[in-house]
């Protein structure tokens, strides 16, 4: 029977290469978004991988949506990815606290969320694969991603915690922190900045989104199987 494997923030970005590699490699994908209706759509009719709207800062959606999902594939998800994510960049002592709490809520209360109804079933069937996406910036830091970088650096602690807790129970919890790759969110960092942060980047280049779904696409495979805990960085070499 196919694995069922959830993708958040999947339609788009380094999620819609997430959910594009999963279902080319034969799972049974289930992809989440929030804004972007139209984007969505054009996945689906383009992948034909089944969408589902829901805000995963949102506990209650998060319920909602897991069942819907569940419902529509007919089991029980095997396999988490947690890539949705928003920036909200600035400096702190500018940052607006509606910031500061809006990307804490969307990138590390949504992890906690997701995880906390999926583990159960994952539990109950001595089964699940859980792949966080984290980010460099949750390592290093960066200069106007204080809020960002927390929520980043919280979700390592997270995936470290709930891959003790799941070990006897069959399930691993790994976390990628990807550098920068080309996506709508890094087009959005000024040309300046932009062109500065390259500079810092050993392979010369921002990443691919394939080059990310390659590696969850490793995670969740049984090749992965004595990986749990660790943090996989997928940057250029840009902080080793
Ligand atoms: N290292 C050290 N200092 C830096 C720096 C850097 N990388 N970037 C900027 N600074 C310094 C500036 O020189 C400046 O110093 P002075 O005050 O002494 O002149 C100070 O920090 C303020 O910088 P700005 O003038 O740029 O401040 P601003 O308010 O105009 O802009 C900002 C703020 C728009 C957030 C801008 O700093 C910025 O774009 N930062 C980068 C944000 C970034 O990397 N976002 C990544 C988005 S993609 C993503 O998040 C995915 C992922 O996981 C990687």
């Amino acid at each position: 029977m196919k694995k069922i494997a959830l993708v958040t923030g999947g339609t788009r970005g380094i999620g819609g290469a997430i959910s594009r590699a999963l279902a080319e490699a034969g799972y049974l994908v289930a992809a989440n978004y929030h804004n972007g209706t139209a984007t969505a759509e054009k996945f689906h009719n383009d992948t034909g991988i089944p969408i589902f709207s829901w805000n995963v800062s949102d506990y209650k959606s998060c319920e909602n949506g897991i069942s819907e999902v569940c419902r529509a594939l007919d089991g029980t998800i095997d396999i988490l990815v947690n890539n949705a994510g928003i920036t909200r960049d600035s400096m702190l002592h500018k940052m607006n606290p509606d910031d500061w709490r809006l990307v804490i809520e969307n990138n590390l209360n949504s992890v906690f969320y997701m995880c906390r109804l999926v583990v159960p079933t994952m539990r109950d069937k001595k089964f699940g694969r859980i792949v966080n996406i984290s980010s460099v910036n949750g390592l290093k830091g960066q200069v106007g991603q204080s809020n960002y970088s927390a929520a980043k650096a919280g979700i390592l602690g997270l995936t470290k915690s709930l891959a003790l807790e799941s070990a006897s129970a069959g399930i691993t919890v790994n976390a990628i922190a990807p550098g920068y790759i080309s996506t709508d969110m890094t087009d959005a960092i000024r040309s300046d900045v932009k062109e500065s942060i390259k500079a810092t980047i050993p392979l010369g280049r921002f990443g691919r989104i394939d080059e990310i779904a390659s590696s969850v696409l490793f995670l969740v495979g049984d090749k992965a199987s004595f990986i749990t805990g660790a943090v996989l960085n997928v940057n250029g070499g840009q902080y080793l």
